[in-house]
């Protein structure tokens, strides 16, 4: 028997369905309710319209928002690199190179310790109000090492991307044309059932928009959906490559021209800003409100990795936003949530609808903006994944 639950008393709730409240994407409703059964979200409203529930839950007032749509991380990975982080805060530049530090550890350690690792990383953004994220592998480089990676993050997510493209490896510093070979033949049928997506690191020092546009034909013809690492440390040819291939996300897009925001949004790609990037580089941040004005959909992730930006946090990329980039607390939260969730393809995950996955945490506050007004502190109350609660 389906066992329902009320979660009653809710001060203001996120919906995102535009068809919910006047003039905000955010779907808003005050003085709310939800009813879930089982996984699914069964009702939404108005909380002297509820139905009876098996059981009930007081939210006392709060605010209840969509469970966060981290699409962009990098999870599977061995050690960390905190002397690469304070050597740049004392003045060195990021570079692209410091991948090769995680790939040795990452190739070195077992599939149970970096089942742990994910395990730990993943708990970590649960507490955090993220209830689906996407998951790459790019630390192992080889085809039993990226075959491994993708395996162990099968097991978490089904949102899985194949990023063998992350960097040429020492092992082939001095032919990376055979490396891209590798990408897109035997690693490529080594990592395909494990994956849903593929990716590739367009960038100077990683790989340019020739060798990107294979790998992701490849992936493509392969059955993998492309996405893609752009403009994140200068300007280049990534964002046009997204969208020539039809990718679902561009992301970084820290340097892009006006050209570049009139092709993602004319193409349908959404761009994935990585705030805790720019925050843990030092480096200047994108500009959110051109790609907004240009009719970009723009979603926002963490980009969890130990290299460029070592956060789990939603609600800090939120503030970031906000803060540095100039969304409106709104335009961050959706972005966070329903814009995660285009930049995956889903229709399911990032809004409380009838029928949606009941994916949803409480708020230790009266209202989302506080996300943003109250950075750092821990916020995220009960969170709900597929209706269970996970913390
Ligand atoms: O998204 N840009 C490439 N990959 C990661 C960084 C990985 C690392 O530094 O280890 C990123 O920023
Ligand atoms: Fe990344």
């Amino acid at each position: 028997m389906t066992v329902s639950l009320l979660v009653d008393n809710i001060g203001e709730l996120v919906t995102n369905d535009p068809a919910i409240g006047a003039g905000s994407r955010l779907g808003l409703l005050e003085d709310a309710a939800v009813v879930v059964e089982g996984h699914r979200v069964a009702w939404v409203g108005r909380r002297a319209e509820a139905p009876a529930a098996d059981a009930s839950v007081d939210a006392a007032g709060a605010a209840v928002v969509p469970g966060f749509v981290d699409s962009h991380s990098h999870l599977v990975f061995a050690g960390d690199r905190a002397q690469e982080f304070a050597a740049r805060m004392e003045g060195r530049a990021y570079s692209a190179g410091g991948i090769q530090t995680t790939v040795a550890a990452t190739r070195h350690a077992s599939d149970d310790e970096l089942a742990a690792n994910l395990a730990r990383l993943v708990a970590e953004m649960a507490r955090q109000g993220t209830t689906t994220v996407e998951v790459k592998s790019g630390y192992g480089l080889t085809v039993a090492d990226e075959t491994r990676s993708l395996a162990i993050a099968a097991q978490v997510t089904s949102e899985t991307t194949y990023l063998g493209a992350h960097v040429v490896p020492p092992d082939y510093a001095d032919e990376p044309a055979a490396y891209v070979d590798l990408v897109t033949g035997p690693m490529l049928t080594g990592a395909a059932p494990h994956a849903r997506w593929v990716d590739v690191f367009c960038e100077r020092g990683a790989f340019d928009a020739e060798q990107a546009r294979a790998v992701l034909r490849a992936g493509q013809a392969a059955g993998l959906q492309a996405r893609i690492h752009a403009n994140q440390l200068g300007h280049g040819p990534g964002i046009e490559v997204a969208c020539d291939v039809g990718a679902a996300s561009a992301d970084h897009c820290t340097f892009a021209t006006a050209d570049d925001l009139a092709n993602l949004a004319a193409a349908g790609v959404a761009a994935t800003l990585l705030p805790g990037v720019e925050f843990s580089t030092r480096s200047p941040y994108p500009d959110a409100r051109a790609m907004l004005a240009a009719g970009v959909t723009v979603a926002l992730a963490t980009d969890c990795n130990p290299g460029s930006s070592y956060t789990s946090s939603m609600p800090l990329c939120i503030a970031l936003a906000v803060r540095e980039m100039a969304m409106t607390p709104a335009e961050a939260l959706w972005s966070a949530t329903a814009g995660g969730a285009a930049a995956l393809r889903r229709d399911d995950v990032g809004r409380l609808t009838v029928g949606a996955p009941a994916d949803f945490m409480v708020l230790a506050a009266p209202s989302y903006v506080h996300l943003a007004y109250r950075p750092g502190v821990p916020l995220v109350g009960a969170v709900y994944r597929r209706g269970q609660r996970l913390s």
